[in-house]
């Protein structure tokens, strides 16, 4: 069994989300301990967008099936996972731009789904669950756009229907965030050993 965390917490170890995804990964592995934890850092990795170059590589290494090449990585990665949990902070009502570029590289046909005759997208992805987990500065409020974004890819291109969000808004508002985070890492846990 392979977890994948796609770790988009740009502020690192002082991220407040990244502390809820670590307490959301701990239960996972208590309850799954042979689990392989793979962990893929955007901010290490700073993966670029898609410029013209790239997609034409893309499609040419399409039309060879080279879908060993690693511009394919991200996506094979993504396709052979069991769980996903995806960290990434409230930004812009949605969520980092680096995200969005992990997002375009693992939407690749015939690797993590394949389009029908009919063209109807079918998964070749193997998770059955995704967790988002994010904070915000402020209320979030019917414009949850980034996890809204993540479900309807998981939904459309990774056949995978289990998809959940865990959201602490309201952490820049002066409230006392060490003692919100600590009640939200033990509400995640919980969250976790009865979901996964
Ligand atoms: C570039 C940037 C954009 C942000 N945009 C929003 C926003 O649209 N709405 C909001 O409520 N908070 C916004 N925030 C605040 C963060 O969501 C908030 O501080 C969050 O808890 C940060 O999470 P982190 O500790 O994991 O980095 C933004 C912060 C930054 C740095």
């Amino acid at each position: 069994m392979k977890i994948l965390f796609v770790n988009a917490c740009v502020r690192g170890e002082a991220s407040n989300t990244l502390k809820l995804c670590r307490a959301a990964l701990t239960t996972l592995l208590e309850k799954y301990p042979e689990a392989l934890l793979v962990e893929v850092d955007l901010d290490s990795d700073r993966p670029e967008p898609l410029y013209p170059e790239e997609v034409a590589q893309r499609s040419a290494l399409h039309a060879e099936k080279a879908y060993d090449h690693p511009i394919y990585a991200y996506a094979r990665e993504f396709a052979a996972a069991d769980k996903i949990v995806i960290g990434a902070p409230y930004w812009d009502l949605a969520f980092p731009a680096v995200l969005k570029i992990y997002l375009e590289r693992i939407c690749a046909v015939d690797v993590t789904f394949a389009y029908s005759p009919e063209g109807k997208p079918n998964s070749l992805c193997r998770a059955d669950q995704l967790l988002y987990i994010s904070t915000a500065g402020g209320p979030v409020e019917g414009f949850n756009l980034g996890f809204d974004y993540i479900r309807a890819l998981s939904n459309v291109f990774f056949g995978i229907e289990d998809v959940r969000c865990f959201m602490i808004p309201c952490l820049d508002t002066g409230i006392d965030i060490p003692t919100t985070i600590g009640e939200g890492e033990e509400q995640i846990r919980t969250m976790v050993e009865a979901w996964a």
